[in-house]
């Protein structure tokens, strides 16, 4: 039977997209990959069901199985976040975002949290950017929050404690949001979530890049250091399907929660990702110390790999990273190749795909969200992929024939291919189970 021309199209443009992936460096630092077993959850029945309502009181029937899979989900990620209440419904990190908005803040309420410039998150944005260098974000926009920053050492890259301290007795803020989309070093949440207590402000920590460091217990500890509760992706540093979380370090948040998730912020929570969910933590469970460890010596590596050869990764003094992220200030190419949208194309004609990002200091030279001066870089999935510390210095090698040497991309194309030839496995993950998955019929 001929296949339909579009759909034809359609699969030949997704084997394109798989051939390029398959031969390339991932370094997006907000990516990572799922183990077989957790993409096999997403295409059983769960993928076309709806459940409504929290676990035992659904407002949908048909949930008798699917009740046991959410409440096993919950109670592995309770064990691996050590937490007493989670709620698995947000759909993506900035839907738990949200959540926490609409269950501890009404419109107009102030928030405070690092601005998007020095590697805070759009979700955390106001409605209008309050300087001509970056858009405004969903706290804003979506929650009607009027969003202050939060003092910030750029050339450190942490929240500045002391005027921190000063800003929150000053402003009283509803929410205090910790966490960052470039978050290379522990937030001080010792240090201000009791200051924010004294003046009645809820403390969240988005922990959508971090959550897999956290989980492995190799980077700060949000919970046990004072915050309220917790929001995360599922899929970066923790390498589950796309999903959000909350996690809340008291059972006296539970209902402002759960009231929030459903129905104020999800109808169908991807009930299919929620199986992938349980699975990844029983994954994570196992091998999440040793994976998590591997990820921040990779970056380190990578880092100081990259910094010997004249690319000039931010923060030599203190080691480039705590976490999975590093960032690399590209302004000495801005000559010879561009700034961050040229760099990042040039990378990504090579097989290398890291993206563009502002520096803290960006705004101050004049430099916009559109073509800033950095590049992001995270090792969280080619670790999955198997690769090591000494990996890390064949990558840096690539990044030098290309950025300083001036390589040919399309011969480090090849070059990147055939090194990738080798890690074609994923690594921390429990094996496929196709056979496992025979009651699954494509009608
Ligand atoms: C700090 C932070 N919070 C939230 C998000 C949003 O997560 P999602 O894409 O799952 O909605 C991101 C995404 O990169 C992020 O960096």
């Amino acid at each position: 039977m001929a296949i339909d021309p579009d759909h034809q199209k359609i699969r030949d443009i997704l084997k394109a997209h798989h051939e390029y992936w398959k031969n390339s460096i991932p370094l997006i630092a907000s990516e990572n990959l799922t183990s077989p077993s957790v993409r096999e959850a997403a295409i059983t029945d769960l993928s076309h069901r709806y459940a409504e309502g929290w676990i035992g009181e659904r407002v949908y029937p048909g949930n008798q199985y699917f009740d046991d899979i959410e409440d096993l989900c919950i109670k592995l990620l309770k064990d691996l976040f050590d937490a007493p209440f989670i709620d698995t419904r947000p759909i993506s990190g900035v839907v738990a975002n949200l959540t926490i908005y609409t269950a501890f803040a009404q419109a107009h309420d102030k928030m405070l949290a690092i601005s998007i410039p020095v590697g805070g998150h759009i979700s955390f944005g106001p409605n209008k950017a309050k300087t001509g260098a970056f858009i405004g974000g969903t706290a804003g926009a979506v929650s009607r929050l009027d969003v202050d920053y939060l003092p910030f050492d750029r050339y450190g890259l942490n929240i500045d404690v002391d005027e921190s301290i000063k800003a929150i007795r000053k402003i009283k803020p509803k929410i205090l949001q910790f966490g960052a989309s470039v978050f290379l070093f522990p937030h001080p949440v010792k240090e201000l979530a009791p200051v924010a207590h004294e003046v009645g402000t809820h403390v969240n920590y988005d922990a959508a890049h971090v959550a897999g460091l956290i989980a492995g217990s190799q980077f700060q500890d949000p919970i046990r250091e004072g915050t309220d509760t917790m929001t995360l992706s599922t899929h970066k540093t923790f390498p589950g399907p796309q999903k959000g979380i909350v996690v809340a370090a008291h059972d006296n948040f539970a209902e402002k929660i759960k009231t929030a998730a459903f129905p104020g912020m999800t109808s169908n929570h991807h009930l299919m990702h929620v199986a992938g969910l349980a699975i990844a933590a029983a994954e994570f469970k196992k091998f999440g110390k040793e994976y998590s460890k591997q990820v921040i010596k990779n970056a380190k590596a990578l880092g100081q790999a990259l910094y010997e050869r004249g690319i000039h990764v931010v923060c030599p003094e203190k080691d480039f990273t705590e976490s999975h992220t590093i960032l690399v200030d590209i302004t000495n190419f801005q000559n010879s190749i561009g700034l961050g949208a040229e760099v990042e194309q040039l990378l990504e004609k090579a097989h290398i795909v890291a993206n563009r990002n502002l520096l803290p200091w960006d705004i101050l030279e004049k430099r916009n969200y559109r073509n800033p001066g950095g590049i992001r870089i995270g090792s969280q999935e080619i670790t999955r992929l198997g690769m090591k510390e000494s990996d890390m210095v064949i990558i840096a090698e690539f990044f030098h024939k290309l950025l300083i040497k001036r390589i040919n991309p399309d011969k480090i194309a090849q070059e990147v291919t055939d090194f990738r030839s080798d890690f074609q496995k994923l690594h921390y993950a429990f094996d496929s189970l196709h056979q496992a998955y025979d009651f699954i019929e494509i009608i």
